[in-house]
């Protein structure tokens, strides 16, 4: 199966360009529904706003090699690792999330515009790739989704209890489960099957990227965007119009050491 590259079975029953086109529309779909999200929100308005104001409480100038430093050093560990979930399990199911996705998606552009007649002759590291990619992708979501969301680990909702909230998630599982229950099928001949796994796999991605405005998908757009934000108010001194820490000591008495702060 990790050698099989399903579009291009797709092809014998759908012209590529049809499914390049469809590729397209998805990412046309993310646009318009971050671009109406960022109008309804007003998100991105406040947030130029905010850093105008943080600009006039700069206490250092930076020149544009400290700034682009502080990007770097942002994107590398912020970014990258998802530095604001702390240490612990729910930064470790993030990450494998985050990466897992990223893997699938860019073979799946591989797979569907570089290789989509390919076949057997697609090179194995693309096929193998975007198999990893979704496996990885159901590891950190189902890890996030049965253990880790705070309705079910802090508040004590049954796992099956589904919000409005949990559409990304959800969307975001439902792609990589039905696409590597499609390659199988498809893999293994079972005609039927894989067709009902490609109506599936093809329903959870008009879900994923025509739901962008519903969703929490654009917070992989804005939170980036605010971690840079974040770090250079800490560099220029402005810190976001905050006050600086207080010199006390941070005292909370014994109490907060009895259990864990959940229950919120
Ligand atoms: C391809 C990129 C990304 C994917 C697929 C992704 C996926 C997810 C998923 C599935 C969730 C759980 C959503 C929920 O609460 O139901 C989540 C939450 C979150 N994401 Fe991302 N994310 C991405 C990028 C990022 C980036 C770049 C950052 C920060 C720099 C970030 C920070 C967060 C934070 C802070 C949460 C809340 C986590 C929690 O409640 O445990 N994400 N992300």
């Amino acid at each position: 199966m990790f050698y099989n590259n399903p579009f291009s079975g797709l092809t014998e029953i759908v012209p590529p360009l049809a499914i390049q086109g469809f590729t397209i529309l998805m990412v046309g779909l993310v646009i318009l529904g971050t671009l109406m999200d960022i109008i309804h929100k007003k998100n991105v308005k406040y947030f130029f706003n905010n850093a105008k104001k943080a600009k006039k409480n700069a206490k250092i100038q930076l020149s544009t090699t400290q700034k682009t430093s502080v990007i770097l050093k942002t994107v590398a560990h912020d970014i990258a690792t998802t530095a604001e979930l702390g240490r612990g399990k729910r930064r470790i199911a993030h990450v494998l999330g985050m990466y897992g996705t990223i893997i699938f998606w860019i073979t799946s552009a591989l797979l569907i515009f570089s290789f989509p007649t390919a076949g057997s002759s697609t090179p194995s590291s693309i096929t193998i790739m975007w198999h990893a990619g979704a496996i990885i992708t159901c590891l950190g979501g189902y890890w996030f989704w049965f253990f880790l969301r705070v309705d079910v680990l802090a508040e004590a909702h049954p796992w099956y209890r589904i919000i409005q909230a949990d559409l990304f998630v959800l969307a975001l599982l439902a792609c990589a489960t039905f696409g590597l229950a499609w390659s199988f099928t498809q893999y293994s001949g079972m005609t039927g099957l894989s067709y009902l796994f490609l109506i599936l796999y093809i329903v959870s991605n008009l879900i994923l990227f025509g739901g962008v405005y519903w969703s929490k998908f654009a917070h992989m757009f804005y939170k980036p965007g605010a971690a840079i934000q974040k770090n250079l108010a800490e560099a220029d001194g402005s810190r976001d119009n905050l006050p600086p820490p207080a010199e006390a000591p941070q005292q909370f008495g014994l109490g907060i050491k009895r259990e864990q702060p959940k229950h919120y």
